[in-house]
């Protein structure tokens, strides 16, 4: 197993729940990464909570900062960048993404997202659809966007974020 920076800077992305924060977590003590957590770094630096962001400013304003925020990782290395859910919604970011990194997609069953997702209070694209199928058909309008952007896609039912980070770091 590959334990050695990989000399360029990865992009997880997928659905809420898919286990981002966990694994870039992992992936930072595994590789000696700097972690960027993209939700967190826009709450602080807007200094309120995302709910608070769409509700103030709506889903566009979101979008908008979480593109800025990519263009001004291009000239890192050697960061795990956990990137929001929506990330893929805007096809510009794809390119930001990979001009300075490797993307990767940690997919979930919808029954798992629930799971992970269903006491967050902080996810305001599921406010008041907090359900499977909800999560299931927003997946699926998703899936070609998430698809299209990744070089890597890594399955995480019944994996453990060790064994998901190996995979990523044999494959990257
Ligand atoms: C979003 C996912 C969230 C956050 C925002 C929008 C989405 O990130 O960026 O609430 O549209 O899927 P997580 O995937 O970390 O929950």
């Amino acid at each position: 197993t590959q334990t050695k920076q990989p000399d360029c800077n990865i992009f997880l992305i997928g659905f809420m729940g898919a286990g981002k924060s966990t694994i870039a977590a992992e992936l930072k003590r595994q590789l000696h990464l700097e972690l960027i957590e993209m939700d967190q770094l826009i709450e602080e630096q807007q200094g309120m909570p995302i709910t608070e962001i769409f509700a103030k400013y709506g889903e566009d304003h979101f979008r908008k900062l979480e593109t800025d925020m990519l263009v001004s990782f291009q000239n890192k290395t050697n960061t795990v960048v956990s990137c929001g859910g929506g990330i893929v919604v805007r096809p510009e970011n794809q390119a930001y993404m990979k001009q300075s990194g490797k993307v990767v997609l940690l997919t979930a069953s919808p029954e798992t997202v629930y799971e992970r997702v269903k006491d967050s209070s902080n996810r305001p694209v599921l406010n008041g659809h907090m359900n499977v199928e909800y999560i299931a058909g927003l997946q699926e309008k998703r899936r070609a966007l998430y698809e299209a952007a990744a070089d890597i896609v890594v399955a995480t039912d019944g994996k453990t974020p060790e064994e998901i980070c190996r995979e990523i770091a044999d494959r990257i």
